[in-house]
Protein backbone atom coordinates (compact mmCIF):
# COMPACT_ATOMS: atom_id res chain seq x y z
CA UNK A 1 0.00 0.00 0.00
CA UNK A 2 1.07 3.52 0.14
CA UNK A 3 3.90 4.72 3.04
CA UNK A 4 4.48 7.64 4.64
CA UNK A 5 7.63 9.94 4.27
CA UNK A 6 10.06 8.47 7.56
CA UNK A 7 12.28 5.79 5.80
CA UNK A 8 12.74 7.30 2.14
CA UNK A 9 13.93 10.33 3.70
CA UNK A 10 16.30 9.59 5.69
CA UNK A 11 17.52 7.23 2.67
CA UNK A 12 17.39 10.49 0.75
CA UNK A 13 19.02 12.83 3.18
CA UNK A 14 21.53 10.02 4.03
CA UNK A 15 22.09 10.09 -0.03
CA UNK A 16 21.94 13.35 -1.32
CA UNK A 17 18.97 13.27 -3.23
CA UNK A 18 15.80 14.50 -2.77
CA UNK A 19 12.15 12.88 -3.43
CA UNK A 20 9.69 14.47 -5.86
CA UNK A 21 6.82 15.75 -4.86
CA UNK A 22 4.42 16.06 -7.40
CA UNK A 23 0.89 17.84 -7.31
CA UNK A 24 -2.22 16.49 -9.23
CA UNK A 25 -5.45 17.18 -10.26
CA UNK A 26 -6.28 14.81 -13.10
CA UNK A 27 -6.14 11.00 -13.76
CA UNK A 28 -3.66 12.40 -16.42
CA UNK A 29 -1.01 13.87 -13.76
CA UNK A 30 -2.00 10.75 -11.61
CA UNK A 31 -0.81 7.71 -14.80
CA UNK A 32 2.10 10.10 -15.46
CA UNK A 33 3.35 10.32 -12.19
CA UNK A 34 3.23 6.54 -11.45
CA UNK A 35 4.77 6.01 -14.39
CA UNK A 36 7.32 8.22 -14.56
CA UNK A 37 8.28 6.84 -11.11
CA UNK A 38 8.06 3.04 -12.18
CA UNK A 39 10.29 4.01 -15.28
CA UNK A 40 12.92 5.54 -13.60
CA UNK A 41 12.60 3.13 -10.24
CA UNK A 42 11.88 6.53 -7.57
CA UNK A 43 10.10 6.70 -4.86
CA UNK A 44 7.40 9.74 -5.42
CA UNK A 45 5.34 11.73 -3.50
CA UNK A 46 1.83 12.29 -4.94
CA UNK A 47 -0.27 15.56 -3.19
CA UNK A 48 -3.45 17.13 -3.14
CA UNK A 49 -3.89 20.21 -2.38
CA UNK A 50 -7.62 22.09 -0.94
CA UNK A 51 -7.89 23.41 -4.37
CA UNK A 52 -7.60 20.19 -5.72
CA UNK A 53 -9.74 18.27 -3.26
CA UNK A 54 -12.34 21.39 -4.54
CA UNK A 55 -11.79 20.41 -8.34
CA UNK A 56 -11.97 16.58 -8.32
CA UNK A 57 -13.06 15.42 -4.95
CA UNK A 58 -11.13 14.50 -1.82
CA UNK A 59 -13.06 10.73 -2.22
CA UNK A 60 -11.99 10.53 -6.09
CA UNK A 61 -7.95 11.51 -5.41
CA UNK A 62 -7.06 9.45 -2.69
CA UNK A 63 -8.64 6.22 -4.62
CA UNK A 64 -6.61 7.75 -7.70
CA UNK A 65 -3.49 7.10 -5.68
CA UNK A 66 -4.31 4.38 -3.64
CA UNK A 67 -5.25 2.69 -7.26
CA UNK A 68 -2.07 4.24 -7.84
CA UNK A 69 0.46 1.69 -5.99
CA UNK A 70 -1.54 -1.32 -7.89
CA UNK A 71 -0.72 0.43 -11.33
CA UNK A 72 2.69 0.51 -10.54
CA UNK A 73 2.75 -3.25 -9.76
CA UNK A 74 0.93 -3.77 -13.14
CA UNK A 75 3.55 -1.48 -14.72
CA UNK A 76 5.89 -3.72 -13.23
CA UNK A 77 7.33 -2.27 -10.18
CA UNK A 78 7.19 -5.23 -7.55
CA UNK A 79 7.81 -2.97 -4.68
CA UNK A 80 6.75 0.87 -5.30
CA UNK A 81 6.95 3.34 -2.89
CA UNK A 82 3.80 5.93 -3.10
CA UNK A 83 3.14 8.69 -0.57
CA UNK A 84 0.15 10.07 -0.40
CA UNK A 85 0.71 13.29 1.00
CA UNK A 86 -1.76 16.20 1.90
CA UNK A 87 -0.22 19.64 0.38
CA UNK A 88 -0.82 22.74 2.28
CA UNK A 89 -3.42 21.54 4.95
CA UNK A 90 -4.35 24.90 6.79
CA UNK A 91 -6.48 23.44 9.75
CA UNK A 92 -6.57 20.45 12.28
CA UNK A 93 -9.94 19.43 10.80
CA UNK A 94 -8.41 19.38 6.76
CA UNK A 95 -5.64 17.05 7.85
CA UNK A 96 -7.58 14.99 10.92
CA UNK A 97 -9.85 14.02 7.80
CA UNK A 98 -7.14 13.28 5.61
CA UNK A 99 -5.43 11.02 8.01
CA UNK A 100 -8.62 9.48 8.82
CA UNK A 101 -9.12 8.88 5.53
CA UNK A 102 -6.01 6.57 4.15
CA UNK A 103 -3.54 9.65 3.66
CA UNK A 104 0.15 8.26 4.39
CA UNK A 105 1.52 11.56 5.08
CA UNK A 106 0.18 15.40 5.95
CA UNK A 107 1.23 19.09 5.66
CA UNK A 108 0.03 21.37 7.87
CA UNK A 109 0.93 24.86 7.23
CA UNK A 110 0.89 27.27 9.63
CA UNK A 111 3.55 29.25 8.44
CA UNK A 112 1.07 32.72 8.25
CA UNK A 113 0.46 32.32 11.83
CA UNK A 114 2.37 33.79 14.43
CA UNK A 115 5.15 31.89 15.90
CA UNK A 116 3.35 30.72 19.08
CA UNK A 117 0.06 29.47 17.01
CA UNK A 118 1.91 27.85 14.32
CA UNK A 119 3.74 25.21 16.94
CA UNK A 120 0.44 25.06 18.52
CA UNK A 121 -1.17 23.72 15.84
CA UNK A 122 1.66 21.64 14.23
CA UNK A 123 2.12 20.11 17.56
CA UNK A 124 -1.93 19.04 17.54
CA UNK A 125 -1.86 17.00 14.35
CA UNK A 126 1.55 15.55 14.84
CA UNK A 127 -0.04 13.96 18.21
CA UNK A 128 -2.79 12.91 16.23
CA UNK A 129 -0.79 11.46 13.06
CA UNK A 130 1.55 9.84 14.90
CA UNK A 131 -1.10 7.82 16.28
CA UNK A 132 -1.79 6.25 13.00
CA UNK A 133 2.13 6.24 11.59
CA UNK A 134 0.90 9.02 9.38
CA UNK A 135 3.99 11.79 8.99
CA UNK A 136 3.97 15.11 9.47
CA UNK A 137 5.50 18.36 7.43
CA UNK A 138 5.06 21.78 8.82
CA UNK A 139 6.68 25.33 7.87
CA UNK A 140 8.53 28.01 9.17
CA UNK A 141 9.18 31.34 7.27
CA UNK A 142 6.70 32.41 4.20
CA UNK A 143 7.05 31.89 0.90
CA UNK A 144 7.73 35.03 -1.22
CA UNK A 145 4.89 36.50 -3.39
CA UNK A 146 5.96 38.30 -6.94
CA UNK A 147 4.78 41.58 -5.53
CA UNK A 148 7.01 41.48 -2.60
CA UNK A 149 10.19 43.70 -2.85
CA UNK A 150 13.69 41.68 -2.64
CA UNK A 151 13.64 43.18 0.82
CA UNK A 152 10.77 41.91 2.58
CA UNK A 153 10.89 38.51 0.54
CA UNK A 154 14.02 38.10 2.48
CA UNK A 155 12.34 39.30 6.09
CA UNK A 156 10.43 36.36 5.54
CA UNK A 157 12.74 33.72 5.34
CA UNK A 158 12.98 30.87 7.51
CA UNK A 159 14.99 32.43 11.11
CA UNK A 160 17.13 29.66 11.43
CA UNK A 161 17.20 30.69 15.46
CA UNK A 162 13.77 29.32 15.21
CA UNK A 163 13.96 25.60 14.17
CA UNK A 164 15.21 23.24 17.26
CA UNK A 165 12.86 25.05 19.09
CA UNK A 166 10.09 24.23 16.41
CA UNK A 167 11.12 20.61 15.01
CA UNK A 168 11.33 19.68 18.86
CA UNK A 169 8.09 21.25 20.24
CA UNK A 170 6.00 20.43 17.37
CA UNK A 171 7.67 16.57 16.78
CA UNK A 172 7.13 17.29 13.51
CA UNK A 173 8.77 14.67 10.81
CA UNK A 174 9.82 17.42 8.42
CA UNK A 175 10.62 21.08 7.86
CA UNK A 176 9.29 23.05 4.90
CA UNK A 177 11.54 26.30 4.76
CA UNK A 178 11.92 29.86 2.83
CA UNK A 179 14.65 30.21 0.97
CA UNK A 180 13.87 32.24 -1.64
CA UNK A 181 11.70 29.88 -3.97
CA UNK A 182 7.70 30.59 -4.27
CA UNK A 183 4.62 29.65 -5.56
CA UNK A 184 3.35 29.59 -9.45
CA UNK A 185 4.97 30.38 -12.87
CA UNK A 186 6.34 33.77 -11.91
CA UNK A 187 8.36 33.15 -9.52
CA UNK A 188 10.51 36.67 -10.23
CA UNK A 189 10.02 39.65 -11.93
CA UNK A 190 12.35 40.34 -14.98
CA UNK A 191 13.86 43.30 -12.92
CA UNK A 192 14.84 41.21 -10.12
CA UNK A 193 17.13 38.87 -12.76
CA UNK A 194 20.47 39.69 -14.05
CA UNK A 195 20.80 39.22 -17.93
CA UNK A 196 23.07 36.52 -18.51
CA UNK A 197 24.32 35.83 -22.11
CA UNK A 198 20.50 36.94 -23.00
CA UNK A 199 18.72 34.79 -20.54
CA UNK A 200 16.88 36.63 -17.03
CA UNK A 201 19.07 34.51 -14.34
CA UNK A 202 17.32 35.19 -11.05
CA UNK A 203 18.82 35.86 -7.93
CA UNK A 204 20.33 32.40 -6.16
CA UNK A 205 18.86 30.86 -3.41
CA UNK A 206 19.68 31.58 0.15
CA UNK A 207 22.13 28.65 0.17
CA UNK A 208 23.42 30.41 3.77
CA UNK A 209 20.19 29.67 5.23
CA UNK A 210 19.90 26.36 4.29
CA UNK A 211 23.09 25.46 5.80
CA UNK A 212 22.30 27.39 8.69
CA UNK A 213 19.72 25.20 9.03
CA UNK A 214 21.17 21.85 8.78
CA UNK A 215 23.76 22.76 10.94
CA UNK A 216 21.15 23.74 13.65
CA UNK A 217 19.14 20.03 12.69
CA UNK A 218 21.56 18.04 11.23
CA UNK A 219 20.23 15.28 9.39
CA UNK A 220 16.43 16.39 10.01
CA UNK A 221 14.42 16.46 6.65
CA UNK A 222 13.88 19.98 4.93
CA UNK A 223 11.17 20.43 2.09
CA UNK A 224 11.39 23.23 -0.53
CA UNK A 225 8.05 24.11 -1.74
CA UNK A 226 7.64 26.64 -4.87
CA UNK A 227 10.21 24.69 -6.77
CA UNK A 228 8.69 24.82 -10.42
CA UNK A 229 11.88 25.65 -12.92
CA UNK A 230 9.18 26.81 -15.49
CA UNK A 231 11.03 25.55 -18.61
CA UNK A 232 10.99 27.87 -21.56
CA UNK A 233 10.18 25.54 -24.06
CA UNK A 234 6.95 25.41 -22.56
CA UNK A 235 6.65 28.75 -22.67
CA UNK A 236 7.35 29.52 -25.31
CA UNK A 237 5.10 26.44 -27.44
CA UNK A 238 2.06 27.90 -25.02
CA UNK A 239 2.51 31.36 -26.38
CA UNK A 240 3.44 30.07 -29.96
CA UNK A 241 -0.06 28.15 -30.03
CA UNK A 242 -2.53 31.51 -28.97
CA UNK A 243 -1.40 31.36 -24.58
CA UNK A 244 -0.20 34.62 -23.15
CA UNK A 245 2.41 34.14 -20.00
CA UNK A 246 4.48 37.12 -19.70
CA UNK A 247 7.45 36.75 -17.44
CA UNK A 248 7.24 33.25 -16.36
CA UNK A 249 10.26 33.01 -14.52
CA UNK A 250 10.98 29.83 -12.22
CA UNK A 251 13.91 28.52 -10.08
CA UNK A 252 16.55 27.27 -12.33
CA UNK A 253 17.60 23.59 -12.07
CA UNK A 254 21.15 24.02 -11.32
CA UNK A 255 19.70 25.78 -7.76
CA UNK A 256 17.73 22.61 -7.65
CA UNK A 257 19.95 20.11 -8.12
CA UNK A 258 22.38 22.03 -5.35
CA UNK A 259 19.78 22.00 -2.96
CA UNK A 260 18.88 18.11 -3.34
CA UNK A 261 22.47 17.12 -2.85
CA UNK A 262 21.84 19.05 1.22
CA UNK A 263 19.32 18.13 3.82
CA UNK A 264 16.47 19.19 1.53
CA UNK A 265 15.15 15.60 0.98
CA UNK A 266 11.47 16.55 -0.66
CA UNK A 267 11.14 19.01 -3.64
CA UNK A 268 7.54 20.09 -4.44
CA UNK A 269 6.71 20.58 -8.29
CA UNK A 270 3.51 21.63 -9.60
CA UNK A 271 3.37 24.57 -11.96
CA UNK A 272 5.72 22.78 -13.99
CA UNK A 273 2.98 19.67 -14.98
CA UNK A 274 0.26 22.61 -15.66
CA UNK A 275 2.59 24.13 -18.10
CA UNK A 276 3.52 20.69 -20.02
CA UNK A 277 0.14 19.64 -19.95
CA UNK A 278 -1.38 22.65 -21.21
CA UNK A 279 2.04 23.33 -23.93
CA UNK A 280 0.95 19.77 -25.37
CA UNK A 281 -2.77 20.48 -25.46
CA UNK A 282 -2.59 23.77 -26.83
CA UNK A 283 0.12 22.65 -29.49
CA UNK A 284 -2.48 18.94 -30.54
CA UNK A 285 -5.68 21.36 -30.99
CA UNK A 286 -4.01 24.10 -33.17
CA UNK A 287 -2.43 21.14 -35.04
CA UNK A 288 -5.49 18.89 -35.47
CA UNK A 289 -8.33 21.36 -35.08
CA UNK A 290 -10.88 18.90 -35.71
CA UNK A 291 -10.07 16.81 -33.06
CA UNK A 292 -12.54 16.37 -30.27
CA UNK A 293 -11.83 13.45 -28.84
CA UNK A 294 -10.11 14.60 -25.34
CA UNK A 295 -8.30 11.00 -25.71
CA UNK A 296 -6.47 12.39 -28.64
CA UNK A 297 -5.45 15.91 -26.75
CA UNK A 298 -4.95 14.19 -23.48
CA UNK A 299 -2.53 11.77 -24.90
CA UNK A 300 -0.04 13.68 -25.93
CA UNK A 301 -0.62 15.61 -22.93
CA UNK A 302 0.03 12.49 -20.65
CA UNK A 303 3.39 11.90 -22.50
CA UNK A 304 4.82 15.13 -22.00
CA UNK A 305 4.00 15.37 -18.61
CA UNK A 306 5.77 12.07 -18.38
CA UNK A 307 9.00 13.37 -19.62
CA UNK A 308 9.04 16.27 -17.94
CA UNK A 309 8.70 14.27 -14.85
CA UNK A 310 11.26 11.69 -15.65
CA UNK A 311 13.68 14.86 -16.37
CA UNK A 312 13.10 16.00 -12.87
CA UNK A 313 13.98 12.68 -11.68
CA UNK A 314 16.87 11.65 -12.99
CA UNK A 315 18.61 15.32 -13.90
CA UNK A 316 17.67 17.75 -11.05
CA UNK A 317 16.59 15.58 -7.85
CA UNK A 318 18.44 12.47 -8.14
CA UNK A 319 15.96 10.07 -6.84
CA UNK A 320 16.12 7.60 -9.50
CA UNK A 321 17.44 3.82 -8.88
CA UNK A 322 16.53 4.43 -5.16
CA UNK A 323 13.63 1.85 -5.11
O1 LIG B 1 1.09 25.14 -3.31
C1 LIG B 1 0.28 25.23 -4.22
C2 LIG B 1 0.16 24.07 -5.15
O2 LIG B 1 0.77 24.37 -6.37
C3 LIG B 1 -1.28 23.69 -5.29
O3 LIG B 1 -1.96 24.69 -5.96
O4 LIG B 1 -3.88 25.22 -4.49
O5 LIG B 1 -3.94 25.74 -6.95
O6 LIG B 1 -4.07 23.36 -6.14
P1 LIG B 1 -3.58 24.75 -5.87
P1 LIG C 1 5.35 25.35 -7.90
O1 LIG C 1 4.23 26.33 -8.10
O2 LIG C 1 6.68 26.03 -8.03
O3 LIG C 1 5.24 24.17 -8.78
O4 LIG C 1 5.28 24.85 -6.37
C1 LIG C 1 4.41 23.81 -6.00
C2 LIG C 1 4.28 23.64 -4.53
O5 LIG C 1 5.03 24.15 -3.73
C3 LIG C 1 3.18 22.80 -4.04
O6 LIG C 1 3.07 22.80 -2.66
NA1 LIG D 1 18.88 15.79 -0.17
ZN1 LIG E 1 3.62 24.62 -1.72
Amino acid sequence: GLVNTREMFKRAVAGGYAIPAFNFNTMEQMQAIVMAAVETKSPVIMQVSKGARNYANGTILRNLAKGAVEYAKELGCEHPEIVLHLDHGDTFELCKDCIDNGFSSVMIDGSSLPYEENVALAKKVVEYAHQFDVTVEAELGVLAGVEDEVSSAESHYTKPEEVIDFATRTGCDSLAISIGTSHGAHKFTPEQCTLVNGVLVPPPLAFDILHEIEQKLPGFPIVLHGSSSVPMDEVNTINKYGGHLEAAIGIPEEQLRKAAKSAVCKINIDSDSRLAMTAAIRKHLAEHPGDFDPRQYLKPARENMKKMYIHKIVNVLGSDGKL
